[in-house]
């Protein structure tokens, strides 16, 4: 991916890579609804790029689009994504993805993920600091922030433990696939026929897995085709596996970097949801996300034609001062006021609960186990990269606990 040299004129060059927000302040403040592009995508082929690109920055705009879904739609997916995953529920409009979302929506709900915490989740977490609790010396990204989503998204499939080890390479190379497209598109093809055997298991011996459920779920009569079940678990990759492992990072960095904060998560773990979501809205670890406009429509006193690409900038929207207070500090104490890192309208995030519960039980076992936590502070253990965005590495020193485990609630 290269930044645009329009987007780099108008403000001296912004460091989009490792320090986007003074750029989105500057933006939001006087252009909130922008005539430009931040990113072009080198694997866009050329006869699809379309000459007319705006970017809202400001919440009220970025939300009211996520909401106004026939004027902004998310088709052009299916033309982008839709090459590497097939066509998934994100390029789909009205009947057609209310219909596949109410298929695929039975797993994620809150009240199956109740179920889910204490019985797959918190014991996933548990065991992965065990294997490391007496090493006095990990690097949380690699030893944790990918590995936990990983293997709840695994388990969570009913994917046999034996098969863990290709599913993390194929995850890593699939969500890899802007540094390294070939092999990318490979792991693309590999999941494909490993979810589709998976898929047939089900069909002649039911299971009360992720991929049991999709295969059996009836909606009016109607199924989930072969195809749309594997385009949709193809999709949970870089939707759920990338941007949990990313959100965690942030947060376990954020936390490192703000030792009274981090303190008083350990003291108090009530503090957890509201520090999750602390984290999620100061660092976005999905920055933008895209749309076109099927008419023409006003917006702060612009004209935005019909067919134009929109890039809503999460990111910028997140630190609104019209919003939040102070919205440049980190503060896991702030007011409660919702962010917009889940989207909003018909897209808004499926997993959102999945990726709470997640986070909250890897910090539980983190903080029930060890302590003491040093960072072990360089160029890589900063948040850097767009459009998703964390550390690359989270070296860290820690001491095991003397107190007792606490009883999750
Ligand atoms: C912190 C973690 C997460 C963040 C920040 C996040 C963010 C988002 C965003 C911004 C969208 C809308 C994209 C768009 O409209 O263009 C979205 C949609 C979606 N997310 Fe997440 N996500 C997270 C975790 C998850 C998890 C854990 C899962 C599932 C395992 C998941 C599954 C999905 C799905 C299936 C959609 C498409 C929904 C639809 O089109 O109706 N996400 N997510």
């Amino acid at each position: 991916m290269t930044t645009s040299t329009e987007a780099q004129d108008q403000s001296n060059a912004p460091d989009l890579l490792n320090d986007p927000y003074p750029y989105f302040n500057h933006m939001r403040r006087t252009s909130p609804v922008w005539r430009g592009t931040l990113m072009e995508s080198d694997l866009m082929p050329e006869e699809l790029k379309n000459p007319e690109n705006w970017t809202l920055f400001d919440f009220d705009s970025v939300f009211t689009a996520f909401r106004e879904d026939t004027v902004f739609a998310s088709e052009m997916y299916n033309q982008t994504i839709g090459l590497v995953f097939g066509p998934t529920i994100l390029g789909m409009a009205g009947k057609q993805h209310h219909d596949h979302r109410s298929l695929v929506s039975k797993a994620f709900k809150q009240s199956t993920l109740a179920a889910w915490e204490p019985e797959v989740i918190d014991p996933i977490c548990d065991q992965l600091v065990d294997e490391f609790k007496d090493a006095g010396e990990v690097d949380l990204v690699k030893a944790v922030t990918f590995e936990f989503p990983t293997r709840v998204t695994a388990a969570l499939l009913g994917l046999p433990q034996e098969d863990l080890e290709m599913f993390r390479r194929l995850s890593l190379d699939l969500i890899s696939i802007t540094e390294d497209i070939e092999a990318g598109l490979n792991a693309s093809v590999e999941l494909g026929t490993y979810f589709q055997q998976q898929v047939d298991q089900r069909r002649s011996a039911p299971t009360t897995d992720v991929i049991g459920d999709l295969v059996a779920a009836e909606v009016d009569g109607e199924k989930l085709t072969d195809e749309a079940i594997i385009s949709f678990l193809r999709l949970l990759l870089p939707a759920g596996l990338e941007t949990t492992y990313r959100s965690s990072g942030n947060l376990l960095y954020l936390l490192l970097t703000h030792p009274e904060q981090l303190a008083a998560v350990q003291r108090d773990r009530d503090l957890i949801p509201a520090a999750i979501e602390e984290g999620i809205r100061f660092e976005t670890p999905l920055v933008l996300v895209a749309r076109n406009t099927t008419r023409e429509v006003e917006m702060h006193g612009q004209t935005i034609p019909e067919g134009a690409s929109i890039t809503l900038c999460m990111g910028a929207a997140n630190r609104d001062e019209k919003r939040w207070e102070d919205p440049d500090t980190f503060d896991i104490h702030r007011p409660r006021r919702a962010h917009i890192s889940f989207a909003g309208g018909i897209h808004s995030c499926l997993g959102m609960h999945l990726a709470r519960v997640e986070t909250k039980a890897m910090l539980t076992s983190l903080f029930d186990r060890l302590t003491d936590f040093r960072l072990i502070e360089d160029d890589d253990t900063k948040i850097v990269g767009m459009p998703f965005r964390s550390p690359k590495h989270l070296p860290v020193t820690f001491k095991p606990t003397s107190a007792e485990p606490t009883k999750r609630t």
